[in-house]
């Protein structure tokens, strides 16, 4: 679990030297809620590509306290059965760390009519409320109690009712909890202004696969149709490429490639982020399942552009690539201009970057400006949570010297064996306990 272990990244001093060719995988958030949708199983499913990140052992860990078995049959592969679930108390020590553990709560309601959990955890981005969810389960006639630091809640008549859900804000989790939710709810489930991640697309085309009654997936509006238990023998889910860490990679090449090809991928889930570098000056070749970032040979001295970004839900760009996106734009001419618009709280890394030798300043919880391009130094780093020490790990890259990277333990909640992976593209990188 917490291991205290670091990272040692010698930079390249804003060389761009990296060469060779980097394999996305599967996307964390997408498997983490197929995974959670598999107590809507009578049976269950296996599923393949599947990353090995800390957030999919600690759902794995959190779905056997609850009668599930997952037999593991590759690297990347599982076979879950939830014949024998019996247990709807999600455990609090495991699940006050992971956030996504409330996409539990939907399918443990639908299934047993009840369900406790406590305020769920995560990375620290912001306040992550939970109150779309609760009200959500109040209209399909659930009672919810609260206790000490865990809610209660349970389903008058046992069965939750198919009702019209109007998300007053697009939320990735919730939209996926609900659409779970109306799998075993009676009667019609009609979700509004919906998230359009591909991560719950995936999840949806899943799910009506082993036989649910779902549609509008891709759109604001997703309505479901109540049935039974759900039938997966025989099937397989497989996981979708990461689009995160494809967008990771990207940067990653842009900032400190030569030669760099992101394969697995589809280009069409970071489509706003291919417009991004773009603009900015990067070369980019988009295939159809890779993309590959070559040393612009084209602008004055392969430099880059300033630019502004505005993190959006899904088709926009991602708030998961906006502290990577401000280290590319400290090395970007000019004046950029970073726009948080989902979480607050978002931007604190940047004072680490200022530390580093970029020029950031922040205007106020959501925006910050970018004055670039600024050698950085190398550092002792702590990792604030995932991304951002992802986003780290960019910078000691760029920087000139020796930089550690603290607290692994947050990277590796999304990036499988990411040190490894790296190294095979040049990057001197190693692994401190
Ligand atoms: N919100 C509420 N009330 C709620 C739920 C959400 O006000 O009940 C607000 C949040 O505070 C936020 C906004 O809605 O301002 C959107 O948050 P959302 O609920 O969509 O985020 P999430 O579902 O908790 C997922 C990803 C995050 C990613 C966000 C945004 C998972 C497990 N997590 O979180 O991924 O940043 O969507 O795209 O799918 C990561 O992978 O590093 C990560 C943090």
């Amino acid at each position: 679990m917490d291991k205290k272990e670091s990272f040692e990244i010698v930079g390249l001093g804003g060389k761009r030297t990296l060469t060779g060719k980097i394999e996305v995988k599967g996307a964390k958030n997408a498997v983490l809620k197929v995974l959670a949708s598999s107590i809507l199983f009578k049976d269950g499913f296996s599923l393949t590509n599947v990353p090995d990140t800390e957030d999919v052992a600690r759902i794995l860990e959190l779905l056997a306290d609850l009668g599930v078995t997952a037999e593991r049959t590759a690297h990347d592969a599982y076979t879950i059965d939830t014949s024998k679930i019996n247990n709807w108390v999600i455990k609090p020590e495991i699940s006050k760390r992971l956030r996504s553990s409330v996409v539990l709560t939907g399918p443990l309601l639908a299934r047993f009519g009840q369900v406790t959990f406590p305020y769920p955890g995560g990375c620290v981005i912001g306040k992550r409320p939970i109150d779309i969810f609760l009200e959500g389960f109040e209209k399909m006639g659930a009672e919810i109690v609260t206790e000490n630091d865990s809610y209660k809640i349970s389903v008058v008549g046992g069965k939750l009712k198919g009702t019209a859900i109007f998300l007053r804000v697009p939320s990735v989790t919730a939209t996926e909890t609900f659409i779970m939710a109306g799998v075993l709810a009676e009667g019609k489930t009609v979700l509004e202004n919906c998230a359009l991640e591909p991560e719950i697309e995936s999840l949806g085309r899943f799910l009506i696969e082993c036989g649910a009654k779902i549609s509008g997936l891709g759109t604001p509006t997703i309505t479901i149709e109540g049935g039974d238990l759900l039938a997966g023998a025989g099937k397989t889910y497989q996981t979708i490429p990461d689009r995160i860490e494809t967008g990771s990679f990207m940067i990653l090449a842009a900032l400190c490639g030569k030669d760099i090809e992101i394969a697995g991928c589809e280009p069409n889930h970071v489509q706003s982020l291919i417009a991004m570098l773009s603009e900015a000056g990067v070369s980019l070749e988009v295939n159809e399942n890779s993309i590959r970032v070559t040393n612009n040979k084209d602008s004055a001295e392969g430099k880059y552009r300033a630019l502004d970004i505005k993190t959006h839900e899904y088709p926009g760009f991602p708030t998961d690539l906006q502290a990577l996106a401000a280290v590319f734009l400290t090395q970007a001419e000019g004046e950029s201009f970073i726009f948080e618009t989902i979480f607050e709280g978002r931007l604190g890394y940047l004072e680490t970057l200022n530390q580093m030798g970029a020029n950031a300043k922040m205007l106020d919880a959501h925006r910050a400006l970018v004055y670039g391009p600024t050698p950085l130094r190398a550092r002792e780093v702590e990792s604030p949570d995932l991304r951002a020490g992802m986003a780290y790990i960019i910078a000691a890259l760029v920087a000139e010297g020796k930089s550690l990277v603290h607290n692994v333990y947050y990277i590796e909640r999304g990036y499988e064996k990411i040190d490894d992976r790296l190294a095979k593209l040049g990057v001197s990188i190693r692994r401190i306990t």
